[in-house]
């Protein structure tokens, strides 16, 4: 348990904080930093799968007949928060290439503050599947709460969200809004910044790697 308590999962794995080094520096370019996101996204996902349900199936070996078992239920839904979530997607389809995948775009409306939904698709039946929000960066935690808030809204329960660097605030945010979502963070850094940056980060993260700015 940490400081946020269940169902906070901060990984601090070696693996996962070698990769999350070299994407922090600002020297690493766009191509390898896309490819780090995937492998992040990857061994993160490997966590944060390891506890999907399974189903037991008779399986003919050449020897006998064995006891098996699969992965029980629908087909997951990976959901990418748009625009840097969208980097995590291969890294996550990887593992589970069937997944369906949906797609969330919010803004926040600069006079209301409000969350401005413009784009949300998710694959149906979203409330009988389990549910992989991602976004590499979580900061304030205000996309993150408006996205699984647009998930319940349609029907979505089983929910997860990985994100690969957190601020303490945004991690208590998400968690108090929503304490049924297993929240996977690969590296907790120190805080926001006035800019609502997470520091010391990697800088904006969908600018990284779409190569933009
Ligand atoms: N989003 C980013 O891409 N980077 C941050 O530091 C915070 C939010």
């Amino acid at each position: 348990m940490n400081q946020f308590g269940e169902n906070v999962f901060i990984l601090d794995h070696p693996l996962i904080t070698h990769k999350i080094s070299i994407l922090r520096d600002k020297n690493t370019g766009t191509n390898e930093f896309r490819q780090l996101v995937e492998e992040i996204a990857m061994l993160m996902g490997f966590v944060a799968l390891s506890d999907l349900p399974m189903t037991k199936v008779p399986v003919e070996t050449p020897i006998e007949t064995a006891d098996t078992y699969v992965i029980a239920g629908r087909k997951l839904a990976i959901v990418p928060i748009l625009r840097a979530g969208l980097g995590m997607v291969s890294g996550l389809t990887a593992l589970v290439p069937s997944a369906k995948i949906g797609h969330i775009g919010l803004y926040r409306d600069e006079t209301t503050h409000k969350p401005v939904e413009y784009f949300c698709k998710l694959p149906n039946p979203i409330e009988e599947r389990i549910i992989v929000v991602c976004d590499p960066m979580l900061a304030t935690g205000g996309s993150g709460v408006d996205a699984i808030n647009l998930i319940k809204k349609h029907g979505g329960k089983k929910i997860k969200f990985v994100c690969i660097i957190a601020a303490p605030e945004g991690v208590k945010k998400l968690h108090e809004e929503h304490p049924d979502v297993q929240i996977y963070v690969g590296n907790l850094d120190r805080e926001l910044n006035k800019n609502a940056y997470i520091c010391p980060g990697l800088g904006d993260a969908g600018d990284r790697i779409f190569g933009t700015k």
